[in-house]
């Protein structure tokens, strides 16, 4: 399953977005134009499906709440809404729409409640709300249907789905100074993968094991006399670790941990265990972060091999042109924020009359369509003294 449309209102920095999503998709903009916040829309809505993470009310407060989400130009309408079209392949029509639309009470204690969710398949109105059950008790509008086991079960696929959203945001900082950080994670869903070695530690052994080749070997082609990757468990802790070893050190005994492997190298092995371990729709945010160019004119096509064999989708924020250059990035496939006085536009590129000719006359959208994010006067940068 995929996303396969975003229509969204007055989040963050956009006033209205609808755009179709492939499977492959590239967010590209100015910094500051949104590309984190757009992300963020999928990472709302699975915040919301996890029940046990708070649900609604919890997503919206994690976000400093609406007035922070509702977007500053949004003028008169104090709505926030978002809806997306679920499907198997991108032109198919949606088998699901899940929407919700949601605002904060200007007086009395402020709740936040929702103005509309509903969820159709193949068109059928499942849910509709508010609803009799609603409008008889209000305070029922402070919770979705989606973050209810009980009122899912209609809808349990997209549910699940929504669950299972990644946004693996692997900061090799908090890997390395895990026992400075003693067990202090700074999100819920380990946005920052402070809890990425458990993740390792809880697969069944032979699927960790083959994962690990996988990323063994791919460590082989990316880190200079790399040999060996392993996973083990400290004997006296117990916790969870990776160790490698070097075919450059004199002695075969000696192994590294994982506090201290490289950035690029952290930062690799977690993009490839996520790839790997994912069935559901991926966010990842500039994967091109530490990474020598050569393993970042790959990621592309890695992207889109990993999305055939287990059918995921994946968003990817990107400034590289490295990265965008492969020639079978299709125009479709790029996303392209353009900041206005009334919020950020989202367009897909190949929409753009002048970049669709240029594409069509075989140049990479790294040469066309990042040469439009970049600030008009950007060398004034270097004048700063
Ligand atoms: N409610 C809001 N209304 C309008 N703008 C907002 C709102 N919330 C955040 N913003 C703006 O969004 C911008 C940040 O967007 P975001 O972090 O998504 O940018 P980005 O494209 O990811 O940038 P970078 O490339 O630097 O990572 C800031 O300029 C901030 O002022
Ligand atoms: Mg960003």
């Amino acid at each position: 399953m995929i996303i396969n449309r975003l229509i969204a209102k007055n989040w963050r920095n956009f006033q209205q977005i609808n755009v179709p999503l492939r499977e492959r998709q590239f967010i590209v903009g100015p910094n500051a134009s949104g590309k984190s916040n757009f992300l963020d829309i999928f990472r709302f809505l699975g915040d919301i499906a996890k029940a046990e993470g708070g649900g609604f009310q919890k997503a919206v407060e994690g976000r400093g709440g609406v007035s922070k989400i509702r977007c500053l130009s949004a003028r008169q309408d104090p709505e926030v809404a978002i809806e997306i079209h679920i499907s198997a392949a991108p032109d198919e029509p949606a088998t699901w729409r899940y929407g919700l639309g949601f605002r904060q009470e200007p007086r009395g204690h402020r709740p936040i409640y929702l103005t509309h969710e509903r969820v159709w398949r193949e068109g059928e109105l499942l849910l509709d709300r508010p609803d009799t059950d609603d409008n008889a008790a209000p305070h029922r509008l402070t919770q979705t249907a989606l973050e209810q086991r009980a009122a899912t079960a209609k809808f349990r696929e997209i549910a699940r789905f929504l669950r299972n959203v990644t946004y693996p945001h692997l900061v090799p900082q908090f890997i390395r100074f895990a026992d400075a950080i003693q067990g202090k994670t700074m999100e819920t869903d380990d946005a920052f993968g402070q809890g990425f070695l458990e993740r390792v530690a809880s697969v069944h052994p032979s699927t960790r094991r083959s994962r690990l080749k996988k990323i063994e070997h791919a460590l082989k082609i990316a880190v200079p006399q790399f040999e060996q990757l392993e996973f083990i468990r400290d004997k006296l802790t117990g916790h969870p670790h990776l160790q490698a070893r070097y075919s450059h050190w004199e002695s075969d005994e000696v192994w590294q941990r994982e506090d201290e492997f490289s950035e690029g190298m952290l930062r690799l092995i977690g993009l490839l265990w996520t790839l790997l371990e994912s069935d559901s729709l991926i966010l990842l945010e500039e994967p091109e972060r530490s990474l020598n160019i050569g393993i970042v004119s790959q990621l592309a096509p890695l992207f889109a091999r990993t999305q055939r064999i287990r059918r995921c989708q994946v968003l990817i924020s990107t400034h590289s042109s490295t990265l965008l250059a492969e020639p079978c990035i299709d125009g479709t496939e790029v996303l392209l924020l353009t900041p206005t006085r009334e919020g950020t536009s989202v367009k897909v590129s190949s929409d753009i009359d002048d970049i669709r000719i240029l594409l069509e006359n075989r140049f990479t959208v790294g040469e066309v369509v990042l040469s439009r994010t970049k600030p008009k006067h950007a060398a004034g940068v270097s004048l700063i003294k």
